[in-house]
């Protein structure tokens, strides 16, 4: 979540509270963007910009490494890091799980190549399998609860095709910490190599971002050097 007033994040805990505890984990999602009613400052996570912190990975990468790539993005909210890797020259596909978040980005982007696609990560469509050169993942795990982020990291890893890389962007938190409120931030074994099922590019990176107040980020490239099965 970002710079957004504390309120906007207590009224989305509130959405989300309300829909897990009747056992509905993913409903709130959509719940919450239809309430904002096109106001985007109910959305604790909607900067309306693309994420720094993977602006920043890109910016250490050659604008060259972007050309011409496959890339799906996760979660993608109202569509702002999609458009971003657009413009570096990347065939995109950008889902999520909100029909309404979905409608939005193509409202806020009517001449976009981006392909926006209402779907949920846990029962994704089948051609995805394997099919992206690079996969990004900022911010969705975490407002997963920790019992269903185990089969969304693995549905999130099995789009990466083989040599494809993924990009994960997340809270993160110490082992020995409590899980804390939602967003609940991630421990470095649950983005390890043996729970992601890829190999990381380098280690993992921990660091405070330029939120007010400071926010712990984990961020970790892998590449899939698995074969075809
Ligand atoms: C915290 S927001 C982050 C949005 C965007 N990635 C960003 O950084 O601004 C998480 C997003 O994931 C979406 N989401 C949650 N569960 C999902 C699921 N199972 N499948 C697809 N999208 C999902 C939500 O609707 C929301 O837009």
């Amino acid at each position: 979540m970002n710079n957004q007033p504390s309120e906007t994040r207590n009224s989305a805990r509130q959405f989300a509270k309300i829909y897990i505890d009747c056992g509905d984990p993913l409903g709130w999602f959509e719940a919450l963007y239809l309430a904002a009613n096109e106001n985007p400052y109910v959305i604790p996570w909607a900067d309306m910009k693309p994420n720094p912190n993977i602006l920043a990975w890109i910016d250490k990468k050659a604008p060259s490494f972007f050309q011409g790539l496959q890339v799906l993005v996760v979660g993608c909210g109202l569509g702002d890091d999609a458009e971003k890797f657009a413009e570096l020259g990347c065939h995109v596909v950008a889902f999520d799980i909100s029909l309404t978040a979905i409608k939005w980005c193509q409202q806020r982007f009517p001449l976009s190549s981006v392909k926006y696609v209402a779907a949920d990560l846990l029962k994704p469509p089948t051609e995805w399998n394997q099919s992206f050169d690079l996969v990004i993942e900022a911010y969705t795990l975490q407002v997963l609860p920790p019992d269903i982020r185990t089969s969304a990291l693995e549905k999130i890893a099995s789009f990466v095709r083989p040599q494809g890389r993924l990009l994960i962007v997340a809270r993160g938190r110490d082992e020995e910490n409590p899980p804390g409120t939602m967003p609940w931030p991630l421990t470095k074994t649950e983005l390890s190599e043996d729970a992601v099922g890829l190999n990381a590019i380098s280690p993992l990176e921990d660091y405070f971002d330029n939120e007010v107040p400071p926010v712990r980020r984990f961020r970790i490239e892998f590449i899939n050097h698995n074969y075809l099965v």
